[in-house]
């Protein structure tokens, strides 16, 4: 801007456009390249990454963890799991005290059917058969069991043979 207006004052009228033309030419002789003009520290890793990164080893172990055998199927349930998960307890209380359905706790159950195999068939079909009629071993304490009203349910496809035989063998013996 400065070499512009100074030109016309300096060279008169001699020579203005060839004046002109040599100012021009001063100045685009040397271009300077453009330099991209920085802004502030640059980083290759946006910030969000950070967490991203910082979360990463654990996405990893749950990610594994979704390929282990799940443990709770890996070994049979015992009497003890099966009382709870198939819901005799539920009819029967928590600790076999007696509920909906009579009690089985303190040898209850093994006085009722004094043959395990009476026990396991019980279980295994259910009351509906039994609905109406009396049930058990008639020389028990208290004599055979009053007529059944038939609410106990048959667990014939819910729970496999042994798993009926380990729940049996848990209500005599330890519940
Ligand atoms: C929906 C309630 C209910 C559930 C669940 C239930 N029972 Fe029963 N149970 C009864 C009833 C009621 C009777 C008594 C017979 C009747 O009235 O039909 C009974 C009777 C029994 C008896 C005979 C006890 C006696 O001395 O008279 C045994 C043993 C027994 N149940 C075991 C089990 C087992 C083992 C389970 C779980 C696998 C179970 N019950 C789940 C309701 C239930």
């Amino acid at each position: 801007m400065a070499a512009a207006s100074a030109a016309p004052a300096d060279v008169a009228s001699a020579a203005p456009q060839a004046a002109a033309a040599a100012t021009a030419t001063a100045v685009i002789t040397e271009p300077v390249p453009e330099v991209p003009v920085s802004t502030g520290p640059r980083s290759g890793i946006p910030v969000w990454m950070m967490p991203v990164l910082l979360a990463l080893p654990f996405w990893a172990v749950v990610y594994m963890g979704a390929f282990a055998a799940p443990k709770a199927a890996a070994g049979p349930r015992t009497g003890a799991q099966i009382y709870v998960a198939a819901g005799c307890g539920a009819c029967h209380g928590a600790t076999g005290g007696g509920g909906v359905g009579p009690k089985l706790a303190g040898g209850e159950a093994k006085l009722t059917f004094p043959n395990e195999a009476d026990h396991v068939a019980w279980v295994t079909e259910g009351s509906a058969a039994s609905k109406g009629k009396s049930y058990g071993d008639p020389n028990r304490p208290g004599g055979a069991r009053p007529p059944a009203s038939g609410g106990m349910p048959s667990f014939k496809g819910q729970l496999t043979p042994e798993e009926i035989l380990a729940v049996v063998q848990y209500e005599r013996d330890r519940l």
